[in-house]
Order: C-alpha cells, then sequence, then structure tokens
C-alpha cells in the first residue's frame, strides 16, 4: 500500500487530547493517525537568525517532519498573504485584504522551498496530499522540482465566489496553481461550484458533468485535473467519549457550582473576524433586552483561544470583542450573575467536549466558515438522553449537513435572539429527534470515511498527466 504523506502549513503538536488547535490540526490527525504516514510542514518555529534544518521525529504511526521558518518568509508568506489576502478574500472579507506583491513572491518562494525540503524524503508510490490555503503552488513547485507522484488538495476554508476572489490581484496565477494537482477537494458544493465558475468564467476551462457520483472532471490551463466535495468530518463516538469522561473532571465541576441552576450557553472559536463574535454578542444582549425572563437565568460562556496576534486585524477584533463583552455585562449583571463569561484562553480537548456536554445550548455562528468542526464536535458531545441544541450559521459549511440544527443568519441579530430563546425553550423530545438525526449523519460521514473517499479518488486521478512543452505544443503525458 502507498504511504501517505501529509502536507499542511500547521502541524500540530497533537498529545491525545491535547490543545484543540484548529479544525485543520485535528481533523487532520484523527485521520492519519488511522492510517499511518508522514506529515511534514512548518514546526510553528521563526528563526531570527541561522538556516532552518528539518527534523523528524516517530510518534506511534506518524513521523512528523517539521522545519522552522526564518523571518522574512514568516512574515511574507504566513502573515502577509496566506493570513493578511488569503484568508480575508476567502471569507467573503474583500474590505480586509490587503495586498503586497513582494509577500506574493514570499509566498512562492516559500512553497518552492518548502516543496525542495519534501522530496529527498519521499518514495516513488507516495500519495502526497497537500492542505490549506498557504500551499495552493505546492504541487506546481513538486512538479517542478520532477516529482510525478500522485498529488492531491484539500482546502479547508471556503472557495470565494469569482467576484470576489478577483480582489486577490494574483488570482490567476493562484487558480493556475491549482490545476497542477490531480485532484482537488472542497468542503461543500458551493465551494466546488465557485471553483468551477471561475474555470468556466474567467479562465476559459471548461467542465465535464460528473458521472455517477465520481468527481467532476475539469480542464484548464493545459491541463485535466479532478475536483470534488468531501465535507471534513469527527469521530462522533470517541468525542462522545471523552465528553463523558471529562464530566466528572474539575473544570467541569467547578462551572456547574459556579452555574448554579442557570442555563448554559456555549461557544469555542478562535478569536478570529471570521467567526462573527460581535454579532453573536449582541444577539444575546437582544434576548436579554427583550426577555427580561431570561435575565439570571442563562449564561453565555466564550472560549476565544488568541490566534495570529501579532496581525492588526486581529489585535482589532480582540478590542472590539472586549469592549462589547465589557458593556453587555455592565449592562445587565447582577452581584451574582455575570452574563457573558468570556475566555481568551486555549483549553483541552476533552474539557471542551465536557463542557459542550454540560451546555443547553451550543452557539456556533461564523460569518463565514469552511466546515466548522466546533458544530460537529458539540453535536457529538452531547448526553442522548438529554442533548443540547445547536444554533448554526447557515455560512458555516457544517450546515450544509446538520439539518437539526436551528440555522440562523448570523448579521440578523433579531433571528439569533430568536433562535437562542427557542434553544432555550425546546422541549426533550424535539431536542432529542434533532440530535438523533444529526448523529446519524455524522457517523456516516466521519473523519475515516472523508480521508477515504478522498484517498480512492485521488489513487483513480488517472495518470499523471502534465503539460510539455516541446517545439511549441502541448502535449500531456
Ligand atoms: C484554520 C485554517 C488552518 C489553520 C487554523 C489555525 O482552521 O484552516 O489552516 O491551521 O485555522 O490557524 P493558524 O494560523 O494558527 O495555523
Amino acid at each position: 500500500m502507498s504511504r501517505l504523506i501529509i502536507v499542511s502549513n500547521r502541524v500540530a503538536p497533537i498529545s491525545e487530547g491535547g490543545p484543540a488547535a484548529g479544525g485543520l490540526a485535528v481533523g487532520v490527525y484523527d485521520a492519519l493517525k488511522e492510517t499511518g504516514g508522514m506529515w511534514f510542514g512548518w514546526s510553528g518555529d521563526v528563526l531570527s537568525s541561522g538556516q532552518p534544518q528539518i527534523s523528524v521525529e516517530e510518534r506511534g504511526p506518524v513521523t512528523f517532519a517539521t522545519i522552522g521558518l526564518v523571518r522574512r518568509d514568516y512574515d511574507q508568506y504566513y502573515r502577509g498573504f496566506s493570513n493578511a489576502t488569503l484568508w480575508p478574500a476567502f471569507h467573503y472579507r474583500a474590505d480586509l485584504v490587503q495586498y503586497d506583491r513582494h509577500d506574493f513572491e514570499g509566498y512562492c518562494r516559500v512553497n518552492t522551498w518548502l516543496a525542495q525540503q519534501l522530496v529527498p524524503l519521499l518514495r516513488p508510490d507516495d500519495v502526497i496530499w497537500v492542505h490549506d490555503y498557504h500551499l495552493i503552488p505546492f504541487a506546481k513547485a513538486l512538479r517542478a522540482a520532477g516529482v510525478k507522484n500522485r498529488i492531491g488538495f484539500f482546502l479547508h476554508i471556503p472557495f470565494p465566489a469569482s467576484q470576489v476572489l478577483l480582489a486577490v490581484p494574483p488570482h490567476r496565477e493562484l487558480v493556475e496553481s491549482l490545476c497542477s494537482f490531480d485532484l482537488l477537494g472542497f468542503q461543500t458544493e458551493p465551494d466546488l461550484r465557485s471553483f468551477c465558475d471561475y474555470v468556466v468564467h474567467e479562465a476559459n476551462g471548461t467542465i465535464d458533468a460528473p458521472v455517477n457520483g465520481r468527481p467532476t472532471t475539469v480542464h484548464a490551463f493545459g491541463r485535466t485535473l479532478h475536483a470534488a466535495a468531501y465535507p471534513i468530518g469527527v469521530y462522533p463516538d470517541e468525542i462522545a467519549e471523552l465528553a463523558r469522561a471529562g464530566e466528572s473532571g474539575k473544570p467541569v465541576r467547578t462551572m456547574r457550582a459556579t452555574l448554579h441552576s442557570r442555563k448554559l450557553i456555549m461557544s469555542v472559536d478562535r478569536l478570529d473576524y471570521s467567526k462573527g463574535l460581535v454579532e453573536r454578542f449582541r444577539a444575546f444582549e437582544r434576548l436579554l433586552e427583550h426577555s427580561p425572563a431570561q435575565r439570571n437565568k442563562v449564561s453565555f460562556v466564550q472560549i476565544a483561544p488568541p490566534t495570529r496576534a501579532d496581525m492588526h486585524a486581529y489585535q482589532d477584533i480582540r478590542l472590539q470583542l472586549e469592549g462589547e463583552s465589557g458593556r453587555i455585562n455592565g449592562r445587565f449583571a447582577e452581584l451574582d450573575w455575570t452574563p457573558i463569561r468570556y475566555i481568551h484562553r486555549q483549553y483541552e480537548r476533552q474539557v471542551l467536549a465536557a463542557l459542550f456536554r454540560a451546555s443547553h445550548v451550543g452557539y456556533v455562528t461564523p460569518l463565514r466558515d469552511g466546515m466548522n468542526l466546533v458544530a460537529k464536535e458539540y453535536v457529538s458531545a452531547q448526553d442522548p438522553d438529554d442533548p443540547g441544541v445547536l444554533v448554526l450559521s447557515r455560512f458555516a459549511g457544517a450546515a450544509q449537513e446538520l439539518n437539526g440544527a436551528l440555522i440562523v443568519n448570523p448579521v440578523d441579530i433579531d433571528g439569533m435572539a430568536e433562535a437562542l430563546a427557542t434553544a432555550l425553550a425546546m422541549p426533550l423530545v424535539e431536542r432529542q429527534s434533532r440530535y438523533r438525526e444529526m448523529m446519524a449523519q455524522l457517523r456516516e460521514n466521519n473523519v475515516s470515511v472523508w480521508r477515504d473517499n478522498f484517498m480512492r479518488d485521488l489513487q483513480a486521478a488517472g495518470p499523471v498527466q502534465r503539460v510539455r512543452k516541446r517545439a511549441g505544443v502541448s502535449l500531456a503525458d
């Protein structure tokens, strides 16, 4: 069997049950620990001097190969083009897009350099699976280095509508680079449609209609490749077990004791402007404003660990959120009750799962999100006999699958406040039936199914086709 090589920017320092570090790290690790293989990417270190060296470490069935970045590469590739240009654009925040062509050059340069670091570690029958927006030019760079292996790509974040993607000046180079992969995976059908729309209307390419559930065939930039939606999943029963085991732990006992008999609304997100945190706080405020009976009867806990804290847009959202939580608490708090507990810290996965289980409402309302695994983890963690209710943004990829959630539009503050009130009052029978429907879906499309479907299609993606220029003629081999 071929060895699986995962390539992603972030290679989480994952110990079982360790801190959650974003959807990619959690999902990829869950997928890789079963099959074994190698995980290659950035170590998380930024070097102020010297030349980065690869470190290779075996941990169980997974070999971790990681390398540091020098400061200039970190600034241009990670903080610059990846997170100040691509991240906001792909999350439909064209207003926040910052572009510097030197950063784009740095992004391409780091992709080439990382690909060159990986080449000596590769075997001829390895299957390479590249993840996320930091590494869009990675297949092109591997091909330039002579690599002939199958190479797939999975985008964990949304793929924006063409008119939004056009806000990124090198949009054409990016989509051309994507077309160097053999298989492209998106979280949802709408993401796939946006990609196909760009190919047809902006790149003069063509799309063959998918046959019998097979991936779509794309012809563009002189290549033929495949593309499909593969919604990433979780292991719901493992999470349920984690939640059960964490229930008797100190963090949950303390939380229960301080809640008294109040109901609990829970949210966990990296502190990112794409997560809709300010709107979410305001909708909770609206609930308290319009329903005096809820005052002192419900607490909202928002855990928002720091992320990309050295970037202005993230410093701004932090200040804004601190202002909002202070203002709302000042308005409604009583001597024995703080309506919003906003916690800017990371917790272990088990603690989060147990807190989800102890809560009455999971409040997951991003403005845009590729999937949002917190939504899936929230449902998984519930007690089947007394499950909580998921309030979920229609703009999270998870909303395509989780029909048992109360679906909201995160800019509709009144609508979200109403959904919270509905969730808090929902009868047990309805909660159970919504939970069962969602659990069945999560079990059917767990993270192994995600991995296996992608790998099956990558293996079947046909002979590697690359364009060679010979005497002015393009040949596919
Ligand atoms: C999202 C992205 C991941 C990223 C994670 C954490 O989930 O899709 O690629 O790793 O956020 O962000 P960070 O910048 O800390 O890696």
